[in-house]
């Protein structure tokens, strides 16, 4: 657990300790579970024993052959079948950073996080087992989406894409770096030994995203971009790759690389996504100058201030509400904005009680009980408390999206239909009326539109596909909101 954590987790003992009585009929618990039982679902691979979402069976058991290097493992981004490390990576941090920041109020479902983690970290130390070679992605993107199989059945082109020296992708690699070390930290406390080893390599492949640089963009080409185009520059995704190195090490070099290019990073910094990491960045080293170890963290605090600004609903030029209250930015798949977005205010919150701290935003001074209460309404809402009175998790509530784009979701299971479908054998089951056949547990969608409309469609792709990176920081906001409620007169 982090530092920062310390001084919370004597806090957090005190009020478990409490008996107290939650504010709403939301269960936050429920949905931690599921949030986190949705990654099983997303398995590339062989699957183990333990795996719980039982509808799903091993796929894709040859990837990497075409290249000699295991690839086996891994997650589907979303709906379709392609392994796109770069969105895949993100996800691997933010899981990790959930642990981090949130592993203690996660009780048994710790475990399950971890393991969600490792499915992620176990695959990225095959895409990197080789020195100045990265894996950047499995599956033929063109081909996959121009067929709607199962993943069990897939029969499309597994091509292995890759970076080199001479072909580098410096934001990929960057983030796989950012993914280990996150990673390393989260399992320090249960498997030394394994953290160690991946911490090595997220050393590694820093020096490597840095050594050798240019974008993926270029050296993946269309294979990768326009599905996952680095569409900012690769300085926001080095500089945070070094900052969570700076945090699992402690080396000022790499502390040394964040300051110095901090003001580079030139990307929108009151977003936060698998493509702009800015936000991030400030957030996640503000709490460097806490437990001291390192006092010139402050040089973030002002840009972390401004974001927080930025996400108040009287901040209209950065972000919008909804009437029902659901927050809003540019882009597909709304709820990922929502998810990241909240994870990080929540974060920062934390910092401002430690710091004693609240901020001014213009004639308004904000406190970190009201970050905390926007998190909350979004998570809130989430989970159902909107116009529609509907769930966007699936398996959550009584009334959540029957018709989710996801290919596995939306096809029969090989225990109900064991025969082989090929190609275009999906579309009559994506053109049905009909639900789902089987259920993606804890699958958070791309969400409703700015009116709070939703169209249960599996057509309507940007609302009702999943994504890994939507639920992965939403893990971390449910763990915290899991936790008793902090009676008024503690605080
Ligand atoms: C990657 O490609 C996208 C789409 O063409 C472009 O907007 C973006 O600037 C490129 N990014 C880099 C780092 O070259
Ligand atoms: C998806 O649904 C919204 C209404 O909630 C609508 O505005 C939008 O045009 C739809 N998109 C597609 C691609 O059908």
């Amino acid at each position: 657990m982090s530092k920062v954590s310390c001084i919370v987790k004597m806090i957090m003992v005190t009020m478990m300790m409490m008996t107290v009585t939650r504010a709403d009929s939301i269960n936050y618990g429920e949905a931690l579970r599921k949030s986190i039982l949705f990654f099983e679902g997303q398995r590339s691979g062989k699957l183990p024993p333990s795996q719980r979402m039982k509808w799903r069976k091993d796929s894709a058991l040859s990837d990497g052959s075409d290249i000699h290097i295991n690839m086996v493992g891994g997650y589907y981004d979303a709906g379709d079948n392609v392994k796109f490390h770069f969105p895949m990576a993100f996800t691997t941090t933010m899981l990790a950073w959930s642990v981090v920041e949130f592993g203690d109020l996660m009780g048994s479902e710790l475990k399950n996080a971890l393991d969600a983690i490792r499915w992620g970290s176990d695959y990225f130390m095959k895409a990197t087992k080789f020195p100045d070679l990265v894996v950047a992605q499995v599956g033929d993107a063109n081909a996959d989406h121009a067929c709607s199989e199962r993943p069990e059945d897939m029969d499309t082109p597994r091509t292995s894409y890759f970076l080199t020296k001479e072909k580098p992708g410096s934001e990929l690699a960057a983030e796989i770096a950012a993914a280990l070390a996150a990673s390393s930290i989260a399992f320090r406390a249960t498997d030394a030994s394994y953290s160690n080893i991946i911490l090595n390599r997220a050393i590694q492949v820093f020096d490597f995203a840095n050594k050798y640089r240019g974008s993926y963009n270029n050296s993946v080409g269309a294979a990768a971009c326009p599905f996952y185009c680095d569409y900012n520059s690769y300085m926001d995704d080095l500089t945070w790759g070094a900052a969570w190195l700076y945090k699992a090490t402690k080396k000022t070099s790499y502390w040394d690389f964040v300051k110095s290019n901090i003001e580079k990073v030139g990307v929108d910094p009151y977003q936060f996504g698998w493509d702009a990491k800015t936000a991030g960045i400030n957030v996640l080293v503000s709490q460097a100058s806490f437990c001291s170890y390192s006092a010139s963290a402050d040089l973030f605090i002002p840009d972390a201030d401004k974001l927080m600004c930025s996400l108040l609903p009287n901040s209209p030029k950065y972000v919008t509400y909804s009437k029902g209250g659901l927050l809003f930015k540019n882009g597909p798949s709304n709820l990922q904005s929502v998810t990241a977005l909240s994870f990080l205010l929540i974060v920062y919150a934390r910092f401002m009680d430690h710091a004693k701290k609240t901020i001014p935003c213009g004639q308004e001074t904000v406190d970190s009980k009201r970050l905390i209460s926007i998190a909350k309404t979004q998570a809130d809402y989430i989970l159902g408390n909107n116009p529609l009175g509907m769930s966007y998790m699936v398996g959550y509530g009584r009334k959540y999206p029957q018709k989710i784009h996801h290919r596995g979701s939306v096809l029969p299971s090989l225990d109900s239909h064991p025969q082989h479908l090929g190609c275009r054998d999906g579309d009559s089951y994506f053109k049905s009326e009909k639900p789902n056949l089987n259920v993606l547990t804890g699958a958070v969608v791309g969400g409703p539109a700015n009116d709070d409309s939703f169209q249960d469609s599996r057509f309507n792709v940007s609302q009702s596909e999943p994504a890994t990176y939507i639920n992965a920081p939403f893990v971390g906001v449910l763990a915290y909101f899991n936790r008793p409620t902090i009676p008024a007169t503690v605080v």
